[in-house]
């Protein structure tokens, strides 16, 4: 009943209910009223009051007697590094950095892109920013430096920090040369580059600054007011387009949200310990590496490395062992790498993990095996949840700092308070449970979900707000069971999940048909054991091409982790003859989907030539067999 009870009040009175949970926090004023529209009539949370989210974050804790308590763990099996800093520890290297962006010239609203691997000093960077008031945009490491201009030509960063390298499993990647070149490709310029040498592959530096020459130099400095409604980041995320979406945060809502998910979604209390093995340029990173497990006096652990092979699959109950973790949350794929490795678990019998209550899983679709498999080894609750970078905290899940329910298989939980979600069919009315449609949340979405996207309102509301109006469109298919159970499906556009990590087909279709030889060509996401799905390029050559096939397959694999990133995981080329179509030339993915995941279906009336699907399907049979 607690759940229901909790659930009713946050949609009966968004704006009493979410007052409440924000006076649970330290503002410098507290803001007087929540909810209310912007200049372009775009629902938004708290129009006043005064705060500071580093302060939330840190300060205070200190100031409330938690400056001994350990608040970052440091675990990186990929160097051999560990290290534990106290919340007062922290506060001090955070406000003594906030010292160098203010020496650099970085005030109040500024952007500042952060380009660094899963090391402290990339969370130190993240709430120095905070502390100023500027505003940090990460980007993902895996990304290339094409992808890196993209975002530096969107967010117009005064400034960008960065690591002399990163470390993955086999190789190190230096970064300097990636922020080089992506400085060199765009068109913004940036004033300033600063490089945290790392011992493992220390960078020659031109005209970069010495991250530790500027500490010296730099003075501590104290947390800048700043409204609720300034944004606190920009994070890119994949859309339907080749340009990534801008998504922005704002202070306030953000860390509102945060404090309370922490307790009701996640059933944390201050002082106990929170993990979330993500990467901090992911939005998981964001909210539950950083921000919310200090927001709420907790301990978090930043852990470099992979569930494999690092240097065994039994790390991740070593990490849980040794540092007493409490809640633990990792996507799907970590697990599937596990269970690949180690499929009877043998590894976890050398850890005693019994201070595990929970493992949380999202980012993508959990098969059943996988959560079974998890639940029958950690004997723990294995909660799958649903959320995304749009939302910035999860809006289904087992709420379990409220009530515990039976976990249903397959589903990512009930709606969280404040979410009210419903499933619509094409013309925007609400299905009956069982019955499969688009996930969709009526407006307005709670405190934290992005009020906006980085100075483009026009495409924040045709991506989501014009499909169905009076609702957000999430992108998501699904279905309610009758008990209120939300089943997520998959995407329902050319956003594909590989181990993970959320990337546009469209994007990647950009590329390929930028190669001198492709007339055209497609990108679909297929099934895939291990990563959920991989991305398969289906190329039609143009005529009088005489390159070899694989000569031109290599090359197009090439270019795509050139433009894009090793983290597209594009690995896989058809050349075919040409492309199914519908008569009016629309490219039909979605068939092409349901051949390569051999589903039935139905070819629609207005396909060009029904023959080319049975040519598809064999090329498809004959190059998927290679492996
Ligand atoms: N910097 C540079 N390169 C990176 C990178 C980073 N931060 N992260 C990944 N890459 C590279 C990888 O090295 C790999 O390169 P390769 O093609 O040369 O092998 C490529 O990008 C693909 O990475 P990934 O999809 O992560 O595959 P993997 O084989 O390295 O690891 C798993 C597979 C399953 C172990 C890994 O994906 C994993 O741990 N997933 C957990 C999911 C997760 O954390 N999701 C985040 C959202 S919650
Ligand atoms: P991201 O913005 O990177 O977090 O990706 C969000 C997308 O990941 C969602 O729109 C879903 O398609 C997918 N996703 C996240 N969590 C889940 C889940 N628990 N079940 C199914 N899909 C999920």
């Amino acid at each position: 009943m607690a759940y229901q009870h909790e659930y009713e009040r946050s949609l009966a009175s968004p704006e009493l209910f979410w007052m409440e949970q924000a006076r649970k926090l330290d503002w410098y004023e507290q803001p007087g009223s929540s909810l209310y529209k912007d200049e372009h009539k775009l629902y938004r949370w708290f129009p006043d009051g005064q705060m500071n989210t580093c302060h939330m974050a840190l300060d205070y804790h200190v100031e409330q007697g938690r400056g001994d308590q350990v608040a970052l763990i440091y675990d990186s099996p990929a160097t051999g590094s560990k290290a534990n800093y106290t919340y007062r520890e922290l506060r001090d290297e955070v406000s003594h950095f906030a010292g160098v962006l203010t020496g650099l010239g970085v005030a109040s609203g500024d952007t500042v892109i952060i380009y660094m691997p899963m090391i402290p000093q990339t969370a130190i960077a993240m709430l120095a920013c905070a502390r100023i008031g500027a505003v940090h945009s990460v980007v993902f490491g895996g990304f290339a430096a094409h992808e890196l201009a993209i975002r530096i030509d969107d967010a117009k960063p005064k400034i960008i920090l960065t690591a002399s390298a990163g470390k993955e499993l086999s190789r190190i990647i230096p970064y300097v040369p990636i922020v080089r070149k992506a400085r060199a490709e765009a068109q913004h310029e940036v004033e300033a580059c600063v490089v945290f040498q790392r011992t493992i592959h220390p960078a020659g530096l031109e005209d970069e600054h010495d991250w530790d020459t500027l500490l010296a130099k730099a003075k501590p400095t104290e947390c800048v007011p700043v409204s609720p409604g300034h944004p606190l980041y920009i994070l890119y995320t994949s859309g339907t387009t080749g340009k990534p979406k801008g998504i922005v945060r704002e202070n306030g809502g953000h860390a509102v949200a945060l404090s309370y998910s922490m307790e009701t979604v996640y059933g944390m209390k201050p002082g106990e310990v929170f993990w979330a093995a993500s990467d901090v340029g992911w939005v998981v990173g964001h909210s539950y590496i950083v921000y919310g497990p200090l927001i709420h006096g907790c301990t978090t652990v930043l852990f470099e490395g992979k569930p494999i092979k690092s240097p065994d699959a039994g790390v991740f109950w070593r990490v849980i062992q040794e540092h007493q973790v409490n809640v633990f949350f990792t996507a799907p794929t970590a697990f599937r790498a596990i269970r690949k490795e180690d499929p009877r678990g043998n590894l976890k019998a050398d850890y005693d993990t019994s201070c595990l209550r929970y493992l949380f899983l999202a980012g993508e679709r959990c098969d059943i095996s996988t959560l079974n498999w998890a639940r029958d080894l950690l004997e723990v609750p294995v909660i799958d949840h649903w959320w995304q970078t749009e939302s910035g905290w999860p809006m289904l899940a087992n709420p379990v700092g409220l009530e515990l329910f039976p976990v249903k298989e397959g589903s990512a939980g009930k709606a969280v308070p404040g979410y009210d979600i419903q499933i619509l069919d094409p013309e925007g009315a609400e299905v009956p449970a069982g019955t499969e449609g688009a996930v969709a949340i009526r407006l307005p979405l709670p405190p934290g979900c992005l009020p906006n996207l980085w100075q483009d309102t026009e495409r924040f509301i045709t991506s989501y707000l014009s499909r169905f109006p009076g609702y957000y469109f999430s992108g998501d298919g699904g279905y309610k069971d009758e008990d209120g159970y939300l089943f997520i499906t998959g995407r329902i556009d050319d956003v594909i999940n590989v181990a993970g990590h959320r990337l546009s087909t469209a994007e990647m279709e950009e590329v390929v048909a930028s190669h001198h030889s492709v007339a055209e060509c497609a990108v679909i996401g297929i099934k895939d054991q291990l990563k959920g799905q991989i991305p398969v390029g289906f190329v039609v050559l143009k005529s009088g091409v005489t390159e070899e096939e694989v000569t031109i397959q290599q090359a197009l694999i090439q270019l795509v982790r050139d433009e894009i990133g090793p983290v597209a995981s594009f690995k896989k080329v058809i050349i075919v003859e040409r492309l199914p179509k519908t008569r009016s030339g629309k490219i039909l993915r979605k068939i092409m989907r349901h051949i390569a995941d051999g589903e039935s279906f139905q070819p629609p009336s207005t396909i060009e030539d029904p023959q080319v699907l049975s040519e598809i399907d064999q090329r498809m049979s004959q190059e998927l067999e290679k492996g």
